[in-house]
């Protein structure tokens, strides 16, 4: 998809136009007034309905009174996230598993036969991979485990910025789904709210002569995870969009909303690279002002007040010098406390 001209975008299906209708209709709404709106006869908005209903949406059809929509399915299968999917190529096709070990771990095993936007959705991961070699706590019934297949036309350097494009996606996904809810960045790849982990995004890759070849960009996502439901270790830490809005959310609408947000941020990245992402970043940016310390790997340890991210995507540092120092990789911390205390 990288570097390729732009399409048209993808027509939103005529099933999830009702969906979409349904969804923004307190109540019921009559068939007629469906039919009306989204100009179909209204045998074709009965046979959306049922389309619907067999993807396991809820719909109440009442014979006065019209329908309602009652609950959308939650278990992200393929039928699911693709009825609600306005994407061309990312989620096409998307497999669901309803275990797997990790999901980046089994796209990347089809990397030779998979096309790019191919992705993997799994309900439960029992070997989810985190950054810097660390597991992914990934639960059952819960959070979202998506991984997206991409083959970007670009030099191994260039692909440092990715994660930080995928996450402006995920931020746009849950100011969407969950508007309200602050969602920031904290640089490289984390998704933070109040200061605890919403979600993580792991970039794994092949290339061949520094240029890439392929890259798997998973994102797992706590969508329904309950604070009962934290294992003691990261249960101060962690946080779910159903802990900071006591909503439930619809898995399946989630990771199309992923999908639906990262393609065109993508294809800007493909276009533009960090350019379009920019203003965006400096106001997702959680680190921005505060003193920061970042571990590298070989134990080096670098940290002062951060100053944003860089048009290479780097982590700028303020050194006492006054100069700036830029970060390309590792685990940023902000340390409470430290920038008045460097002022004095
Ligand atoms: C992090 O350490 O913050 C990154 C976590 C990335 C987790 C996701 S869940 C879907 C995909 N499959 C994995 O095994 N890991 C990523």
């Amino acid at each position: 998809m990288c570097a390729r001209p732009k399409r048209a975008p993808f027509a939103r299906s005529t099933t999830a136009r009702v969906l979409g209708y349904l969804r923004a209709t307190d109540g019921y709404v009559s068939g007629q007034g469906i039919s009306e709106e989204l100009g179909l006869s209204r045998v074709a908005v009965w046979k959306h309905v049922k389309t619907l209903q067999a993807q396991g949406c809820r719909i109440d059809a009442c014979r006065h009174r019209g329908y309602r929509l009652i609950g959308v399915p939650d278990m992200p299968t393929e039928d699911a996230v693709g009825a609600q999917l306005r994407t061309r190529r990312l989620g096409r096709p998307l497999i669901f598993f309803r275990e797997v070990d990790s999901t980046n771990r089994q796209l990347l095993l089809r990397t030779a036969a998979a096309e790019e936007g191919t992705a993997l959705v799994a309900d439960f991961q029992a070997a989810g991979r985190g950054r810097l070699g660390r597991t992914w706590f990934s639960p059952a019934g819960a959070n979202v485990y998506l991984s997206v297949l991409l083959r970007p036309r670009v030099g191994l350097a260039q692909i440092a910025t990715l994660p930080l494009v995928a996450g402006c996606a995920v931020a746009r996904a849950v100011a969407k789904l969950a508007p309200g809810v602050p969602v920031r960045l904290k640089w490289p790849n984390d998704l933070h709210v109040n200061g605890r982990k919403l979600g993580g995004i792991l970039c794994e890759l092949s290339a061949e002569a520094d240029e890439v070849r392929h890259v798997v960009v998973g994102i797992g996502l706590n969508v329904n995870l309950r604070r009962s439901r934290l294992p003691a270790a990261i249960a101060r830490v962690a946080t779910s969009l159903a802990i900071e809005t006591r909503h439930t959310f619809s898995r399946a609408e989630v990771a199309a909303e992923l999908l639906n947000q990262l393609e065109p941020a993508y294809e800007a990245w493909c276009a533009e690279r960090l350019a379009p992402f920019r203003t965006e970043l400096a106001a997702l940016d959680s680190l921005k002002g505060k003193f920061t310390r970042v571990r590298q790997s070989g134990r080096r340890v670098v940290e002062g007040v951060a100053g944003g991210i860089g048009a290479d995507g780097t982590l700028q540092l303020r050194q006492p010098d006054g100069s700036l120092l830029a970060v390309c990789s590792g685990d940023a911390h902000v340390v409470p406390g430290e920038a008045k205390k460097k002022r004095k």
